[in-house]
């Protein structure tokens, strides 16, 4: 089975300004993808109507980091699916520092997870074990675990289960320069696989990427990973030249 391959860009709360944002996309921009590789950024939210319109008629794609599982009213600081038409073609939802310092827990991610893609949007779902958990042999069972929840609104929105791709990234690598090795990564995405097919989804269609401490140097031996179709890349997005490296290898 072919699919897709994807490079998305997690830029956090990065670059410092609206304007450097703008500025680090259109460098981005200036790499096309080699074919068969999609890619795209994630700015943050005050940054993504300005990003999106640096990016229009360019290959790269525009991603929120986040979105509310409510469509509307009283949630100070947060943006809704709906607000994303016209300037994203995704979000990520469930990443790890978002669950860690806003206290989401799977049924809020399955919420968010719901509502984005009722709205249309594509979905890079973020997965993935603590270091306790990790060392206590428990990567498997806490994957499991989230996708069980997390993407079990799909079953009731098949026809929309296309849209929805998995970041398997364990907690440990993101931002440590400790990435998962290689097995490690098509381990977690062959169980991914299975949970989906447990939700009577299609897990053999469903893009998972790696995530975490993904460099230009690693992204060759997670691109040649068995099961592993792109990656989310954090801190080495934030410099053009490195991010396009890491997209090329996944050419
Ligand atoms: P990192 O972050 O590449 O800086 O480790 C990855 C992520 O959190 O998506």
């Amino acid at each position: 089975m072919t699919r897709a391959r994807l490079v998305v860009g997690n830029w956090k709360m990065n670059p410092p300004s609206v304007d450097a944002a703008v500025a680090l996309a259109r460098a981005v921009a200036e790499t096309p993808p080699p074919a068969h590789v999609a890619v795209g950024v994630a700015p943050p939210s005050v940054a993504l109507v300005a990003v999106s319109a640096a990016l229009r008629g360019s290959p790269v794609a525009v991603y929120a980091q986040d979105v509310h599982w409510e469509d509307r009213g009283a949630h100070t600081g947060a943006i809704a699916a709906s607000m994303l038409a016209g300037h994203a073609t995704g979000t990520i939802v469930g990443h790890s520092e978002v669950r860690r310092e806003q206290g989401d827990d799977d049924a809020r991610v399955a919420r968010k997870l719901a509502r984005a893609v009722a709205g249309g949007l594509r979905v890079v779902l973020c997965v993935g074990e603590s270091e306790a958990e990790f060392l206590a042999g428990e990567t498997e069972r806490l994957i499991v675990r989230q996708i069980a929840v997390d993407a079990a609104p799909l079953q009731a929105a098949r026809e929309r289960s296309g849209a929805l791709v998995v970041a398997y990234e364990p907690i440990w690598a993101i931002g440590t320069g400790r990435p998962a090795t290689p097995t490690h990564a098509s381990n977690a995405a062959r169980v991914i696989r299975r949970a989906l097919d447990g939700l009577g989804l299609d897990g053999a269609a469903t893009a998972v990427l790696y995530g975490g401490s993904v460099t230009a140097a690693s992204a060759p031996e997670f691109a040649a990973a068995d099961g592993i179709d792109g990656a989310l890349v954090g801190g080495a997005s934030l410099a053009a030249a490195e991010f396009a490296s890491i997209v090329r290898a996944f050419g």
